[in-house]
């Protein structure tokens, strides 16, 4: 792909992937997504900010075929999708420095055998001079990897964050401007993988404030020209702002717990509480991490199967717990035959959150008449419960 300006001395040199679906394996990804290269020219030096994933290297390669020498290449993260094709501009730049913080230095050896004579390491706040523009490295631990990495171009007022601030979204505009998709893809990519470190995401976000920079240029999706859009967005997922929402996640196989799901939404909606409904067998797990990123309380339904969860609603109580979402408060229901584990089994699916367990509806085969006055009895205490957090 050709080169595309962003200022007069920084060009956007990375890849957009179309019709790539699935992230680490495991993400969704219903937008595509793009890997951001930027390459910024001072007037006396040249550095290629991050480079892109493996599959597409020959994107890169071909935007910065006319560039002649390569003084530096900032790392500002070391996973595969950014960091992936180094060693292949090194090769083509035998001159080029990797810059990086201090913790990617060992991990760039560890994933990528990067020669240490190939790196060096800058401090958090540290400049280094193109000659006419300027380097500012900033350390923004954990966004989501210990070494993760932002670089202030002062004279252009672009601040380049690589995953922080990024979306999983495939386009050919260069700028988000305000589109509400691209925050949804933001959205979205910080439920799956930023959630987990909400603390620290919050200190970077104070980090950053300080800063002087009009534009923020993300490694994954369009980059935002208006700022203050994924900036409070942001402050926003990381903020104790709670929804009035219960997500609901389910496996039903013959129709029993999909019977005190329904029951349970209809009683939760009488008394002003929303629900999101997600059956697992059709769900797209980036939904439904979106839908966790303030909701207040998580109700699980699952049938028995071989004493335990359904193996569809262990992985999303798996993937739950992992992501560490703001829930206050949590129920399980389910339906059964003969015998179940499913209360204590779950329950210990799920330490990582920090919720009150409001109880346990189980019912054998069909829900009956007290079976629903049970449920009925949870969604009184679920109002209950959102009204003392002010939420209705
Ligand atoms: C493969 C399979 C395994 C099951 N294992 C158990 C079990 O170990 N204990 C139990 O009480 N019921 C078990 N059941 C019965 C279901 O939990 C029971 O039929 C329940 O009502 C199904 O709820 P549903 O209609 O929401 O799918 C099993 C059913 C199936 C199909
Ligand atoms: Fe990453
Ligand atoms: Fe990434």
């Amino acid at each position: 792909m050709q080169a595309r300006t962003i200022t007069e001395r920084v060009q956007w040199v990375g890849a957009v992937d179309w019709n790539r679906r699935l992230f680490d394996d495991l993400i969704p990804l219903p937008e595509g997504t793009s890997y951001n290269a930027y390459l910024v020219r001072g007037s006396e030096k040249t550095a290629l900010i991050d480079a892109v994933d493996p599959s597409l290297q020959h994107a890169l390669l071909e935007a910065i075929e006319s560039v002649p020498t390569l003084d530096y290449l900032v790392c500002q993260h070391v996973e595969q999708d950014h960091a992936g094709t180094i060693p292949q501009v090194l090769a083509r730049y035998p001159e080029a420095t990797v810059l990086c913080s201090a913790k990617a230095g060992p991990m760039l050896a560890d994933h990528l055998h990067v020669a240490p004579n190939r790196l060096r390491i800058v401090a958090d706040g540290e400049t280094v001079s193109l000659g006419d523009r300027t380097l500012r490295f900033i350390y923004t631990p954990w966004v989501h990897w210990p070494e993760t990495l932002s670089t202030l171009l002062p004279e252009e007022r672009i601040l380049f964050t690589c995953d922080f601030f990024g979306s999983h979204f495939a386009t050919s505009r260069l700028f988000a401007g305000n589109d509400r998709a691209v925050l949804d893809s933001a959205a979205r990519y910080y439920a799956e993988i930023m959630m987990p470190f909400g603390p620290a995401i919050r200190n970077n976000l104070k980090k950053i404030e300080g800063l002087d920079f009009g534009i923020i240029a993300p490694s994954h999706g369009p980059i935002h020209d208006q700022p203050g859009l994924i900036l409070d967005a942001y402050r926003d997922w990381v903020s104790d702002r709670l929804a009035n929402r219960v997500v609901i996640p389910y496996v039903s196989m013959h129709g029993s717990t999909e019977a005190m799901v329904d029951h349970l939404i209809r009683a939760l909606a009488d008394r002003g509480v929303a629900s999101e409904k997600f059956n697992l067998t059709v769900t797209d797990l980036g939904r439904l991490a979106m839908s966790l990123l303030d909701a207040a309380t998580l109700v699980i339904g699952t049938s028995t199967v071989h004493l335990g969860a359904h193996p569809s609603v262990a992985h999303a109580a798996y993937v739950a717990n992992a992501i560490r979402p703001k829930l206050k408060h949590a129920a399980i229901i389910g339906s059964y035959g003969w015998a179940t584990k499913v209360p204590e089994q779950l329950a210990a699916m799920i330490p990582n959150l920090k919720v009150d367990l409001l109880g346990t509806v189980l019912c054998k085969g069909l829900p009956r008449t007290e079976d629903r006055a049970a449920l009925d009895a949870l969604a009184d205490k679920i109002r209950e419960r959102h009204a003392a957090l002010g939420l209705l």
